[in-house]
């Protein structure tokens, strides 16, 4: 394409276009004074215009291949390549009011120039023969809704030079108008006139007096939805205007001045079909159920009661296409302009809206449309939560090691003083006062580790005073760690605390625990698949198969929707007290946003986005969403072994550390005691 604005491109413009600056201008050409006529009346100044001409270089090729046997009938050069649409051109130029580019088909200039999106489309159709036109205006609309700039909601003028007319209805210029605004509705082109020189019997019906030396043309549109009950699948030509020539320079005139583009999207459909590309996928569509004659609908979901909420203020009547046939779900770029899955199906204008929880990608795609996006998602990682601690560890776990060694050395050392206390006593004192209780290293410790266990330590505690006071220090001692011991003991035996959690995406890359995403996540967030951040990522072949190693087996972590991962752990992964097995953290990967996909150009796009704001401004998706939720961990509720009442009973489990012990005890003695009767047998037989 190639963008002129009138003032300054002026010259560039002769010079591209190349033109004789000032040869006679064609100003018979009626059909030019009519779309001028057109767009001074229908377009406001500045407007833009895009003008092309029928792709019939593509049909004729196409031709040769596919219609090899037509061709005989319709004649090869039925397209003639006459000069009109530079005609055209340089008389809206000279109006010096709109901006124009021109569609040139050699693949140079495709970039999209203009800042914004066309006003108008000119289409001009050189061809005589009825198919070719019909061909042609469909090739090159399919190649200009390839680019970004495709504008399906501007206005379409399409030109009709060189047609035959015929007396026979089915070659009527109404008939022929059909056809072409047909191919214009696939893409949701619905402000389309079509400018075609009358039929003759048409022409009769004008009084004019002179009809065989001024020409008439004809202006056709339809009404998609017109009358009540029409839902845009008939096509059916009405003639809104006539443009009638004068002879000479003297600009022709509209017959009956009537709005060529009238609006024609009604508020209330009249229970039209609603078109809806989905598959089942919580929480956004759930539970696909059959109607007695084989039609699929779905009964809840965030994006399924979004979706009734359109079709209601609409009123129109919802119709399920089966998911997606080619297995694509939410769509693969398939390389050659076209994806699968449920974006393919609205690019191919198989169904109105998609809605089944799709992040945004209409930037990507041109032929798409979204709707507001009516949810944020954030990607996280789901990581494997922290395990508790071993019931085992909980009489060890209590003191830290260095609390044990300092307790270990001043039971050592106070028995130690204690020793040297009553040494002293003992050389002092006569032996009648002497204690014979402590007298003896083995003996001190003997009886202070009575006291740590809180058993009596001798039952004649000396009488002397600096004896007794290291005696007493040291109950005091003991009291006070024995019974903080207990105290947090017992709270380690009736719970015993979470080992370490994943708390970040450092963290978790160097945990040594396997990490990845689904293919179709990586597929979006392409940077997911980076080999330099990610070095040791690998794929888990389903959602499924990614949450079982997440949730049971604890050596994987992956990348994925909140929105669908809340809802999935809120179904199968939660525990009796009401925990998720699967754990997050506070970072988030991104954000992305749900949205509806529409084919560019969908009538209904505004409204639909308003009732969308309304939604959302009401909270509604919010509070579906927690619904959703809150059921589905209901319905899982209904298989917990809950205990009756708040208060849990201490069971063995609870107490595991202790019967370890005691077992360590019992085997100890038994060693002890099998040493001991041996050593004693040798003895006796010495
Ligand atoms: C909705 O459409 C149906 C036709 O299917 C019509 O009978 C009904 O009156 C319409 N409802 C409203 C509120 O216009
Ligand atoms: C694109 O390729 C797929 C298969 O790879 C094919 O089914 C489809 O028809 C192709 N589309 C076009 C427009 O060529």
């Amino acid at each position: 394409m190639v963008v002129f604005s009138n003032s300054n491109l002026f010259f560039f413009f002769l010079a591209v276009i190349n033109i004789p600056l000032f040869t006679c201008k064609s100003v018979n050409n009626h059909k030019t004074q009519c779309l001028r006529r057109i767009a001074e009346q229908h377009f406001e100044q500045t407007s833009s215009f895009l003008v092309a001409k029928s792709n019939e270089d593509v049909y004729i090729n196409s031709k040769e291949n596919i219609f090899s046997e037509k061709s005989q009938s319709s004649d090869m050069s039925s397209c003639r390549n006459a000069e009109s649409l530079t005609v055209i051109l340089e008389d809206l130029f000279d109006t010096e009011k709109y901006s124009l580019a021109i569609w040139s088909n050699d693949g140079v200039h495709k970039k999209r120039i203009t800042g914004s999106k066309y006003d108008g489309y000119v289409i001009v159709s050189h061809c005589q023969h009825y198919d070719d036109v019909v061909e042609g205006i469909s090739n090159q609309v399919k190649e200009m809704r390839r680019y970004e700039d495709w504008n399906p909601r501007a206005k379409f003028i399409v030109i009709l030079t060189e047609i035959w007319t015929d007396a026979l209805e089915e070659y009527s210029t109404k008939k022929l108008s059909e056809r072409i605004l047909g191919v214009l509705w696939k893409w949701q082109v619905f402000n389309a006139i079509t400018v075609v020189e009358a039929d003759w019997q048409d022409s009769t019906n004008v009084q004019n007096t002179s009809v065989n030396s001024t020409p008439i043309f004809n202006v056709y549109t339809w009404f998609p939805y017109y009358p009540v009950g029409r839902c845009g699948d008939f096509v059916d030509a009405v003639l809104v205007d006539q443009w009638i020539g004068r002879p000479g320079d003297t600009d022709g005139y509209f017959l009956h001045s009537a709005t060529l583009f009238p609006p024609k999207i009604p508020k209330n459909f009249q229970g039209c079909p609603l078109r809806i590309s989905t598959f089942e996928y919580g929480p956004t569509v759930l539970e696909m159920k059959k109607n007695r004659d084989g039609s699929i609908y779905y009964d809840d979901g965030i994006d399924i009661k979004v979706m009734y909420e359109l079709a209601k203020s609409a009123n129109m009547t919802v119709v399920f296409r089966p998911p997606p046939p080619d297995n694509g779900l939410w769509g693969f770029d398939l390389g050659n302009g076209s994806w699968s899955g449920v974006p393919g199906e609205i690019m191919r204008g198989f169904s109105d809206l998609a809605v089944v929880g799709i992040w945004y990608k209409c930037d990507v795609i041109n032929e798409l449309d979204c709707l507001s996006p009516h949810i944020i998602d954030p990607v996280r990682w789901y990581v494997p939560c922290a395990k508790p601690y071993p019931r085992w560890m909980s009489i060890t776990r209590v003191f830290k090691v260095s609390l044990w060694l300092g307790f270990l050395v001043s039971y050592i050392i106070v028995a130690f003083i204690m020793w040297i206390v009553v040494k002293i006593s003992d050389m002092v004192l006569p032996e009648s006062l002497q204690n014979r209780a402590y007298n003896g290293l083995v003996k001190c410790f003997i009886n202070f580790w009575a006291i740590i266990l809180e058993e009596s330590a001798s039952n004649n505690p000396p009488h002397i005073a600096p004896i007794r006071s290291v005696f007493l220090a040291w109950v005091i001692y003991c009291w006070a760690v024995n019974t903080v011991y207990q105290t947090f003991l017992t709270s380690f035996l009736i719970d015993p605390g979470l080992q370490h959690q994943i708390s970040s995406e450092d963290e978790l890359l160097v945990s040594g625990i396997g990490y990845g995403a689904l293919s179709v996540t990586e597929e979006h967030l392409k940077f997911l698949g980076s080999k330099q951040r990610y070095p040791h990522r690998t794929n888990c072949p389903s959602l499924k198969d990614c949450l079982d190693s997440v949730a049971f087996k604890a050596d994987y972590a992956f990348a994925f929707s909140a929105v669908c991962t809340d809802y999935q752990i809120s179904v199968k992964y939660m525990e009796a007290s009401g925990d998720p097995i699967i754990c997050i953290f506070d970072e988030v990967i991104c954000n992305q946003l749900i949205t509806i996909p529409v084919m560019k150009g969908y009538p209904k796009k505004e409204h639909f986005n308003q009732v969308l704001r309304r939604v959302l401004e009401a909270g509604l998706t919010d509070k579906w969403f927690n619904d959703i939720k809150y059921m589905a961990t209901l319905k899982l509720a209904k298989d917990f072994e809950l205990p009756p009442g708040e208060y849990i009973k201490l069971s063995l489990k609870h107490l595991q550390s202790a019967f370890y012990f005691l077992i360590i005890g019992y085997i100890c003695s038994i060693c002890t005691f099998i040493v001991e009767f041996g050593y004693g047998r040798r003895q006796r037989r010495i």
